[in-house]
This record gives C-alpha cells, structure tokens and sequence, in this order.
C-alpha cells in the first residue's frame, strides 16, 4: 500500500470502507472521454486498448456528432458506459429521456435533479442503474454562496441531504467527491454507489486551468469509501494515456487484490 493510502483514516480505519461489491477491480477506473469528435474518441479508446474498461460520455462528446453511436460503438466492444448529461428538467421530460436512453443500454446514467426529477428518472430506468450528482466537484463553499445557499448550508451537509433523498427515491447511487464519501458510507450504509470524480492521482500533477476543487488522489477515493472512480485529464493529457490509466489500474488492484 502507498504512503498516500496509509495516510487515510489511522490504521484502526483504514481499509475499513474498501467497497466490498462484487465489482471487477479492472472495471473500478471510469475514463471521461472528454473529446471533440467520435472519430477522435474512438482513436484514444483503440489506445487505451484494454487498460481502460468503462467509458463516460459527457457534455462535450454530445455536441459532435454521433453520441449515440459512440455508446453503441463501446457497447459492442464489451466496454460498460456512463451516459453523464447531467439531466436537469421537468420530471416529465427527465422520464421521457431516460425511457429513450435505455433502449441504448448505457451501465449509468447522471441526473443533477431534486427529488422529483430523480423519482422520475428512477421510474423509466429500465436497467439503467441512476447516480444522483450530488454537489460539483468543481464547487467549494464559496460556489454554493454564489448560488444562493444560505451560509449556513456547507457542501458537506448538502452532498448528504442531497444523496439521503437521492436514495429514498430510488437512485442507484451518487456522485460525489472522495471528501465526503466517508461521511456518506458511515451515514448511509454500503449499499449504493459512491462514483467520484476530481481524481488527481499525484500530487504535482500539472493541469492548465484546473477547475476541480474538491480533489482526492485514488487510494484516498477507495479507501473513503468509493465504488468507483472517474478520471480524465490525469490520463488524457498524459505523454503516454495507456501507461497513466493501467498505473491507476495497477494502484486499483494493489488496493482490492491485496
Ligand atoms: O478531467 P477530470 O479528471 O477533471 O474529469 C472529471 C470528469 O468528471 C469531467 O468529465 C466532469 O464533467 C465529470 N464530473 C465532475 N464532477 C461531477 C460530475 C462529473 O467532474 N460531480
């Protein structure tokens, strides 16, 4: 285990919250296939070859064209897919969009809804397991004032509000950032899924403009207590993307095969 692991919890905690579901290790690492073009996004998938297993498709792939084919294309090549739109609607039009989303069988689906919104994605899920996105990984207190929270509403306490009636209505699991998943499991149980972005697997990593604020390295994600965990810079504008994403896969087995 890495030094950056050992300083997770004191030793009484660590490897406490180590997701004991039946997830194949390989399929822990979720790349954001932040490109601009499908033709672009197949090329890096070709170079990732097998160290990467699981796919999200955001924002920026689904204005080029060809979104839906590019989650069929990984489909058919037995790669597991995260369809992250971030749907945000009437709850009518979130379950009409769900219902469409699942003939294309993605593995997840992200809704950044409230209740409503939720329990209606949850109705037409059809297979597709729902992940609440609970506070931005981009977002620390200071965003949450800017939007109008009152101060007294911090990112912590909203992340669990926001994952307790997440689960009520049905969700799958949530998105969150690793510094609340501790507080999330020993609040809420095991049993949902803890999906965390802002991964920044070593410490002088250098990404232009990094928005991310919330961030955590991958060892202090699992042994917080995530299911899985989504990285896409770290490995995107990597000198060489294969060797990033199979040295996280490698930290991802020292964690869960030791
Ligand atoms: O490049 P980076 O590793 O920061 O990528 C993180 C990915 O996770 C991005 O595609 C971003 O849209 C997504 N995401 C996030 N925070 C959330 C939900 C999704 O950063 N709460």
């Amino acid at each position: 285990m890495t030094s950056s692991a050992a300083a997770v919890g004191d030793s009484h905690e660590t490897g406490m919250r180590l997701s004991k579901k039946p997830i194949p290790p390989h399929e822990r690492l979720i790349f954001a296939l932040d490109v601009s073009s499908v033709d672009e996004a197949r090329k890096l998938v070709e170079k990732l070859g097998d160290s990467v297993n699981f796919y999200k498709l955001g924002l920026e792939l689904f204005m080029a064209d060809g979104y839906l084919e590019m989650l069929r294309w990984l489909n058919d090549r037995g790669k597991k897919t995260l369809v992250d739109l971030k749907f945000f609607d009437v709850p009518n039009t979130i379950k009409s969009a769900i219902r469409q989303l699942s003939s294309h069988r993605p593995t997840f689906a992200t809704v950044h809804g409230n209740e409503e919104m939720l329990r209606a994605a949850c109705e037409a899920k059809n297979g597709v397991k729902i992940l609440a996105v609970t506070v931005l990984t981009s977002f620390d207190n200071a965003d949450l004032k800017d939007l109008g929270y009152p101060r007294e509403v911090d990112v912590k306490k909203l992340v669990l509000s926001r994952a307790r009636r997440a689960l009520d209505v049905g969700c799958d699991g949530v998105i969150s950032s690793g510094r609340e998943a501790e507080e999330l499991r020993d609040r809420l149980g095991d049993n949902f899924l803890i999906v965390v972005p802002g991964i920044r697997p070593f410490e002088n990593i250098e990404i232009e403009e990094d928005d991310q604020k919330r961030i955590v390295n991958v060892e202090e994600a699992f042994l917080r207590g995530a299911d899985y965990i989504v990285v896409g810079r770290p490995i995107r504008t990597a000198v060489d993307p294969r060797k990033a994403a199979r040295d996280i896969q490698d930290r991802i087995s020292d964690l869960f095969e030791s």
